[in-house]
């Protein structure tokens, strides 16, 4: 789909990370290529709000903070500025970055809550529940493990997290056990309140075949619909949350309030800019989130249902990433397959972009993504420090040299023709989601210039037919202009400073894919340039490769030694 220019912005919102833990290369699958996607459309004339914020409810932050001997609430707080601070490092810059525990956020929940009650879509009803008697404390969700009903794995309380990766209500799980002490659970009766989901069908088989995004978002969920649409319970016994209007004691699933954060972070926004957030959630607007396709089915079933229930505006497009796997190994923290993005990438000196480019690069966006050191120190000496590096540097060091700037002579209409033609093939395919496409068609033109300069020998050129040489180097450096706007989305770091050295001091961010085509000012100064992007040394990946060997090394011990200590009891 190619996007028409819109007066009104486009909302395109990430997937809210929990506040329980580390920001890891999973989970920037989501972030980098939404920030290279919203980057992309401002850089086509599109006014787009980008937004995201802390998830800091539900038992994934209760259960962390009791291991860590501290509250939801502070813990929620420290992995907020975390994620806060990684997304700066990493040049993911959302216009707003909230956090669910904000005021805004309680209060846009009681209200659509309120509404969906006002509608008849709330009923209550009593159900059993896993109960710890050891604990004496009712297990919701991530407080008990036990048997997926549905495929028979070990599971998690709200999610089949290693079988068939359904959701779980509260009480379906087989075999329930206390996950903080270990006891076996026992069920007691409760009252709580149920979503009428299931009066969402009709409605959401007539939505789901024309939602934009990708297709496997789109098809899981009207599989899923067909096979069967059950209630939802919507309230949890627990005091660290949303509370439920008139149950003091409950709160509402912390998949009610997430997704309400893309509303009030775009309110506080607007508050902050002087906008109407109505503008986008309650008129003809269009509105994208990025996930992965482990929330698909929150994304794709259970809130277009709220929304389409309380009277708000529907998402347009759900983009729903494959997952990351490590060394081709299934992505798991406990067993160590996992790059944690500051002290695994940062914390060994490596460029934010060059992550940024493996990630929107190494496959397309809908299939699982392997992140090996070896592939990274590969696309990073071959692709970038190779052909587009490679090109940059001696396009403008043969021009500082020999012109000591920008050539006096026209770009030809060759060169203008291959860049329309790079330009438009990526920015088409990005607006179809297919950022390894787009990638690809940028480094297409790099190649195109390498060859280019290559043929002409410039370097002979000089001395026969300076007039000539000239030429060719017009034609390089705008090559090489194009190349920075277009990688731009994707390095933002790097083309900054590739475009200080092309002599231009403007912000590069904000430059348009137009201005491609504006021909660089002949006689124009250039600055002595350097080469921006280094290859990877063989030292440096097998250092890398070393530290995770050991680390996956040190849980298979940690794990033998937990099976020896258990067999012997
Ligand atoms: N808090 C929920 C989302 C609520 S949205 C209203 C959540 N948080 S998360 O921290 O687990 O994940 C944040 C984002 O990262 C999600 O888009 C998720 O799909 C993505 N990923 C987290 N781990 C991932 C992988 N290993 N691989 C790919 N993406 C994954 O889910
Ligand atoms: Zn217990």
């Amino acid at each position: 789909m190619i996007f028409m220019t819109l007066l009104q912005p486009i909302l395109v919102t990430c997937g809210l990370p929990y506040a329980n833990g580390k920001c890891h290369i999973g989970h920037l699958r989501t972030y980098v290529p939404a920030d290279i996607f919203a980057r992309s459309l401002r850089k086509q004339g599109q006014e787009v709000v980008f937004v995201c914020g802390s998830d800091a409810h539900g038992t994934p932050v209760m259960v962390n903070a009791e291991e860590q001997g501290t509250t939801p609430e502070e813990l929620a707080k420290k992995y907020h500025a975390h994620f806060d601070e990684i997304f700066k490092k990493m040049d993911v810059e959302f216009d707003y970055f909230g956090s669910t525990d904000s005021q805004s956020n309680h209060n846009r929940t009681l209200s659509i809550v309120n509404a969906l009650i006002k509608s008849g879509y709330v009923y209550s009803m009593k159900i059993d529940l896993a109960y710890c008697p050891k604990c004496s404390r009712f297990l919701p969700d991530r407080y008990v493990e036990g048997i997926c009903p549905h495929c028979g794995s070990h599971a998690r309380g709200d999610e089949c997290d290693q079988g068939c990766g359904k959701h779980l209500e509260p009480g379906e799980i087989k075999n329930a056990v206390c996950n903080s002490c270990g006891t076996e659970a026992e069920y007691r009766s409760q009252e709580h309140f149920f979503f009428k989901l299931s009066s969402f069908k009709d409605f959401l088989l007539d939505y789901l075949p024309d939602l934009g995004g990708t297709t496997n978002a789109r098809n899981y969920a009207i599989k899923w619909v067909n096979n069967e649409l059950r209630d939802w319970c919507i309230t949890r016994n627990m005091e660290w949350g949303v509370s439920f209007p008139d149950h003091e004691d409950l709160v509402v699933y912390v998949w009610v309030d997430a997704p309400i954060g893309y509303i009030s972070f775009t309110e506080e926004w607007a508050k902050r800019e002087g906008k109407n957030w109505e503008d986008v959630w309650r008129s003809d607007s269009r509105i994208i989130h990025f996930i992965g396709l482990d929330i698909v089915y929150h994304h794709c079933i259970f809130w277009p249902a709220m929304l389409k229930g309380a009277g708000y505006t529907l998402p347009s497009s759900i983009v729903a990433s494959g997952m990351v796997k490590i060394e081709d190994r299934k992505f798991s923290k406990s067993r160590g397959y996992v790059l944690w993005v500051d002290e695994d990438y940062f914390g060994h000196g490596f460029h934010p972009d060059i992550l940024r480019y493996y990630l929107a690069s190494y496959t397309s966006h809908t299939k699982d993504l392997n992140f090996s050191w070896e592939m990274f120190q590969q696309k990073t000496n071959s692709e970038l420090a190779g052909s587009f590096g490679n090109f940059l540097y001696r396009t403008l060091s043969f021009a500082y040299k020999n012109f000591e700037g920008v050539p006096d002579a026209k770009v030809s209409s060759e060169t203008m023709n291959e860049i329309k033609r790079a330009i438009d093939a990526n920015t088409a395919s990005i607006n179809n989601y297919e950022f390894k496409q787009a990638a690809d068609h940028a480094m297409l033109l790099a190649d195109f210039g390498n060859t280019y300069f290559q043929s002409r020998e410039p370097w002979k050129l000089i001395k026969t037919d300076k007039n000539k040489c000239a030429e060719v180097l017009k034609n390089s450096l705008q090559i090489a202009k194009a190349l920075i706007i277009l990688f731009e989305p994707v390095m933002p770091g790097l083309m900054e400073t590739a475009w200080k050295q092309l002599g231009f001091t403007g912000n590069i961010h904000t430059v348009s894919y137009r201005e491609a085509f504006i021909e660089l000012e002949n006689g124009k100064k250039l600055p002595k340039p350097g080469i921006i992007i280094s290859k990877i040394e063989n030292s440096k990946i097998e250092e890398m490769e070393a530290l995770l060997t050991e680390r996956i090394g040190g849980t298979l011990e940690k794990e033998t030694e937990a099976q020896r200590a258990n067999e012997t009891v």
